[in-house]
């Protein structure tokens, strides 16, 4: 049973994120008599935030690509059986920041993982739950990891953000590459774009995407 929307948000570093989800979340709430879940990869469920805090403190950086990959699939298991699973079978709406495309562009993006064993490992771990629409914020490294630092301050840096432009921008080929692959699924947005811009390209993709399909759900805004 599946009634649910499940709709991810995917991209670099500094991409804005999580205001566009903020947003849409704030957008759908106004607008549809639905349900509306937020949350967020790695992370989502208390096993899986704690699985976070180890990754994201570079602690599993010693196992390798494909380890990593392990332990963010991991996490996601436990966060599809907990919130995401649920949700969708309840007929929410679940907007999710990040999900596996982001194991596939951050553990893929060196090759040392190989892809043949990185789509398996997708396959099993999902076990058919994928998005139905996912926005893939792109932006040029550089103005992501200045956004990045900006909005740290003095906080540490992260795992994955202390990697060189060079690995970011290889990110985002990664994910250029994955929404070529999927058009049905991906809307690739330019996150360049003005705050205000950036959410109205999401809302609009979301409204062709369901323009407004049963009557308990009011009409777009
Ligand atoms: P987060 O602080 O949520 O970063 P952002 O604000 O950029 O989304 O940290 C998540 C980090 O983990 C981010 O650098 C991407 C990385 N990541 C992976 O490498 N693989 C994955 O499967 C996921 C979900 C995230």
């Amino acid at each position: 049973m599946r009634n649910g929307r499940f709709i991810t948000f995917e991209g670099g570093e500094g991409a804005g994120k999580s205001t566009q989800i903020r947003r849409l979340a704030a957008a759908l709430r106004a607008a549809h008599a639905r349900e509306v879940v937020t949350t967020r990869e790695p992370g989502g469920t208390p096993l899986a935030e704690r699985l976070r805090a180890i990754i994201l403190a570079g602690k599993a950086r010693d196992l390798g690509d494909f380890g990593e990959a392990l332990l963010f699939s991991a996490a996601r298991i436990d966060h599809i059986d907990r919130i995401i699973r649920p949700a969708l079978a309840r007929g929410a709406y679940v907007l999710c920041d990040r999900f596996a495309d982001s194991t596939r562009a951050y553990q893929g993006a060196r090759g040392g993982a190989g892809e043949n064993m990185l789509t398996t490992l997708e396959r099993v771990t999902l076990d058919g739950v994928r998005p139905d629409l996912t926005f893939i914020l792109d932006l040029p490294p550089e103005v992501g990891l200045a956004r990045a630092e900006k909005r740290r301050g003095q906080g540490g840096i992260d795992r994955f953000e202390g990697e060189a432009v060079a690995f970011h921008a290889v990110l985002r080929e990664k994910f250029l590459e994955i929404a070529r692959a999927e058009p049905e699924r991906c809307r690739v947005i330019d996150a360049v774009k003005p705050e205000e811009d950036v959410a109205e390209a999401i809302f609009s993709a979301c409204r062709e995407k369901w323009p407004h399909t049963s009557t308990e759900e009011k009409k777009w805004a």
